[in-house]
């Protein structure tokens, strides 16, 4: 063979050796690759992967105090960090990592609860919107600023059900039901995840807090929970199962104790029903140091037993109790951990890691350029704006002299004939307030005075001259000082109309922000009341991030919306509600009692052996002596301008077997003169159990827009999912028998009602 044909064939059999190994690399499944890599691994480095630290930031950037913290990285002792954020933080503390012998990425994660750059609405004001897609597009947006700033994993959502707002983090979650609870979960998961990991704008998810969180006893953080395991299955835990069937990549295990057992020592949770029943593929992380802390619980007596029970029960990465690290090798020599456990919990994060493109290019989020394109993001700030006025809830807009207050019409408010502008008071301590708006868990970004606007902003930008605006704060959000009231008082007097803005301060609500007095704070509801003294015609704003209690502003002042905490352009959306370019369409994802007394007031309780039907009949249900036993709005309830009529209910069958279905139908009309949204709620009572069922269940609900005069047939089908619920043996069933259907505008105001019948189990 001539030399050249020798080559030319050589070259050719090395291409194709090459090729073939290079189709057979990318062949292997990333389960493979994670096997390659976990062959490679010691026991430290193992280890290694299951531990997360805090960033500890200083002026000059993450962890550079902690050389210790940086060395362990370097040795590939750490797997993910938290709260390092920023293309040139993370790259930093990546470029460490990669100095590491098996130069195994590092993850960083962090708290995106409603927004990174742009801050959306606080989760149980989106909640309110009952606005799936919106929803799923405030995480989306949220994944890709966060994914943009180097972010791999958001702590979020947090899918726990609350009944009790008197705890804190009821801000966080989407309220009291299962149902809306498990639909936005999975549209949150959705959104973070967006099209899937590996995308670069894609973050993981993390369901947390797994599980029962929201149930703490007295509604105090991090307490106790005790509750049947019927209540946790049927209640509490649809939610995580919506997230982990959504692809929620990680779970986060929580603070409390379940019926006696830490949730993060519990197998029950992790293994058996996570991990086993919902066949979870993804990784648990622990919350802040709740390994550790299951020595305060009493549950383990020192580190090296709660490393012990966190690893066996399923937690597969400690976030900065140290337990792990310091313990897990030695429990591991000593056969109180097997290497199986450590494996499994090593793969599942290498996994993740491999998802996310990470081993490929550990760098693939740290992009300067994309960093600063999404860092001020009109269109981002645009939906922002208008998840914002989809979040907010009117609880009243009475007629005053025949006509409502809302929406605000200007030549109104002065008298058609005048020539003069209309005058317009704003008082309260929220008016020219900024960072509130921004509510918990939100950072403070040095510009946010800048580029948040205040209500006064807002309305002042608005109105130009068309109006003349004057100010009283009249008091402090908490203190009891009353010597603002005669200013406020006097700008009540000389003015057409007062809009009132008034609630809570942004830290009232969040982690570690339990309450016993839900009352408006401080002397703002006597503020109310002086101005109301005036006779002048008020509009009231109530921020806050959790149901407060307000019974007199309620019953006496004829306009109220609930705004919680709308996000960077919640100003903007309150006065876009209140000039009617948005006409209200949010409800109530949570009840609001009437007093603290109430509290867990939830709709889809028991009926009971004595159910009420008035709060007069004193021997049922438990009625109180010095209290209603109803909420003083019910979940699901919220006004609009227009109004809608529910007509033409249609059941397909009467009688079905288990295995079909009926489609209901009904006439939704528009019969107001405004453009609007109607949240049509679906209930189901099922009337005999074989354990005792709700008086009523959300089992469905549509969102449908509607002009003026228009209507439109709703559709929507029942099926033995939604006629299921666990049995006594924790077993997932429909019982034959008779069903109420009731359909409404809230839980309390229902407008169509039929019964039908399950007729077979199968
Ligand atoms: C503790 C909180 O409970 C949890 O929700 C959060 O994700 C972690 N801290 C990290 O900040």
């Amino acid at each position: 063979m001539k030399r050249s044909s020798f080559i030319l064939l050589h070259t050719c059999l090395t291409v194709l050796f090459f090729s073939c190994f290079l189709c057979s690399a990318q062949r292997k499944t990333i389960d493979q690759k994670v096997d390659s890599v976990l062959r490679l691994m010691t026991l430290d480095e193992k280890i290694g992967q299951m531990n997360q630290y805090n960033g500890d930031w200083d002026a000059t950037g993450p962890i550079t105090k902690d050389g210790d913290k940086q060395n362990q990285v370097k040795k590939g002792m750490l797997g993910s960090m938290l709260n390092v954020t920023g293309v040139d933080h993370t790259r930093t503390l990546q470029e460490l990592a990669m100095q590491s012998r098996l130069k195994i990425p590092l993850l960083f994660g962090q708290d995106i609860i409603h927004g990174y750059r742009t801050i959306f609405p606080i989760p149980l004001a989106e909640a309110a919107s009952w606005d799936l897609d919106a929803i799923e597009q405030s995480s989306r947006i949220a994944a890709i600023e966060a994914a943009a700033a180097g972010i791999h994993w958001t702590f979020a959502p947090m899918v726990d059900i609350a009944r009790d707002p008197r705890w804190g983090r009821v801000m966080e979650g989407a309220g009291e039901d299962t149902y809306l609870g498990s639909m936005i979960a999975r549209a949150r998961v959705k959104g973070f995840q967006g099209k899937g990991l590996g995308n670069t704008d894609a973050i993981m998810a993390c369901a947390k807090h797994f599980a029962a969180y929201g149930a703490a006893v007295g509604g105090r953080d991090y307490n106790s929970v005790d509750m049947s395991l019927r209540q946790l299955h049927e209640i509490y835990l649809p939610p995580f199962k919506s997230a982990a069937d959504a692809g929620a990549a990680t779970f986060m295990n929580s603070f409390n104790d379940l019926n006696g057992i830490p949730a993060t020592g519990n197998r029950y949770l992790q293994r058996d029903i996570l991990k086993g029943q919902w066949k979870f593929k993804g990784f648990v992380v622990s919350d802040w140091g709740s390994v550790g802390e299951m020595i305060q619980h009493g549950y383990a007596k020192n580190n090296y037993e709660a490393a012990k029970l966190a690893a066996n029960a399923g937690s597969d990465m400690d976030m900065e109790s140290r337990s792990y690290i310091q313990n897990l090798a030695k429990l591991v020599k000593e056969g109180k951990v097997s290497t199986n456990v450590i494996d499994d919990a090593v793969r599942r994060i290498l996994k993740k890691k491999f998802e996310m493109g990470l081993f490929d290019d550990p760098f693939r989020f740290c992009n300067e350029e994309r960093e600063k394109a999404q860092w001020n993001n009109e269109i981002n700030l645009k939906i922002e704006r208008e998840i914002a006025r989809k979040s907010i809830v009117l609880l009243k807009n009475d007629l005053v002299q025949g006509s409502r207050l809302l929406p605000l019409q200007l030549s109104r408010i002065k008298g058609q004939q005048s020539s003069e502008p209309a005058k317009i008071a704003f008082i309260g301590p929220l008016v020219k307030s900024i960072k509130d708006h921004l509510g918990f868990w939100s950072y403070d970004w040095p510009d946010d005075t800048a580029r948040v606007s205040s209500l006064w902003d807002a309305f002042e930008h608005r109105l130009q001259s068309q109006a003349k605006m004057f100010y009283a704060k009249g008091c402090n959000i908490a203190d009891t000082s009353r010597a603002g009231f005669a200013e406020a008082v006097d700008a009540a007097s000389q003015s057409n109309i007062i809009i009132m803005y008034v609630g809570e301060a942004r830290d009232m609500t969040g982690e570690a922000k339990s309450k016993s007095n839900l009352h408006l704070p401080g002397v703002q509801e006597e503020l109310i009341k002086a101005v109301m003294a005036t006779g002048k015609p008020v509009i009231l704003l109530i921020g806050a991030g959790r149901p407060l209690i307000f019974n007199w502003a309620a019953d006496n002042v004829s306009a109220i919306l609930y705004t919680w905490w709308l996000g960077t352009r919640g100003a903007e959306a309150i006065a876009d509600v209140l000039f009617g370019d948005y006409d209200p369409s949010g409800k109530l994802p949570i009840s609001f009692p009437r007093e603290e007394g109430q509290i867990p007031i939830y709709y889809n309780h028991y009926n009971t052996g004595r159910p009420a039907t008035s709060d007069s009949d004193r021997f049922y249900r438990s009625s109180y002596l010095d209290l209603s036993i109803y909420p003083k709005y019910e979940f699901g309830y919220g006004l609009s301008y227009t109004t809608f009529q529910y007509s033409d209910l249609k059941l397909s069958k009467k009688r079905i077997k288990a295995n079909e279905k009926i489609d209901v139908s009904l006439q939704l009309s528009n019969t107001g003169s405004y453009a609007g949204e109607e949240v049509v709620q679906l209930y189901l009572q099922d009337r005999f159990g074989s354990v005792v069922r709700p008086v009523k269940e959300l089992k469905d609900f549509q969102k449908i827009n509607l002009k003026p005069g228009e209507s439109k047939i709703i559709h929507f089908t029942i099926d033995k999912e939604k006629l299921s619920f666990f049995n006594d043996q924790l077993r997932w069933v429909a019982e034959p028998g008779e069903f109420v259907l009731m359909i409404g505008s809230s839980s309390k105001d229902i407008r169509l009602k039929d019964e039908f019948e399950l007729v077979s189990r199968e």
